[in-house]
């Protein structure tokens, strides 16, 4: 009993970690996507290239760079294009979206960004990457208290 308890405590703990590595490998893939999806940026105007890749809930990714304007405010971010890449071939569940930039920092989503996320998948966990370093943070923690759909309501 005692040596049946201790293997499948064993067993339990291989299994977990395994199960860790294929999760840690499919997040080096997405940081991988994200930061190859910032050979196609269009940065002329700031040299800031970024690169972003979303994972859905069946584990597919889709990427995005940052498309910049002459008229600046029209410049849209990776993230940004990532989603509506993504929704707009019938995409619609994400898990995470991994972010990589030129600087040595993360690169956080702007504000912009946190509220078109939020708007379509609020319970998304953000991949921050700065050379070997990740950190894993949720939208929500993002963007508290953010404008949603429920926020419409007259009454
Ligand atoms: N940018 C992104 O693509 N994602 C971010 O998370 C932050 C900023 C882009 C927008 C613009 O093309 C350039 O970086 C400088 O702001």
């Amino acid at each position: 009993m005692v040596i049946f308890e201790r293997n499948s405590f064993i067993f339990s703990f291989i299994f977990s970690n395994l199960d860790l590595m294929k999760v840690s490998k499919k997040f080096e893939e997405l940081v991988r996507f994200a930061s190859e999806a910032r050979r196609d940026s269009q940065a002329k105007y700031s040299d800031f290239s970024v690169g972003a890749a979303l994972l859905t809930k069946d584990g597919e990714i889709i990427t995005g760079c940052n498309v910049e304007s002459s008229s600046f405010g029209l410049t849209i971010c990776a993230e940004r294009v990532a989603l509506t890449k993504a929704l707009s071939e019938g995409k619609s569940i994400f898990t995470h979206i991994a972010v990589v930039g030129p600087a040595e920092d993360y690169c956080p989503p702007c504000g912009a960004c946190r509220q078109l996320l939020y708007d379509y998948a609020p319970d998304i966990q953000i991949i921050l990457c700065k050379k070997k370093d990740i950190k894993i943070i949720s939208l929500k923690e993002l963007l508290p208290m953010a404008f949603a759909e429920t926020n419409l309501r007259k009454r």
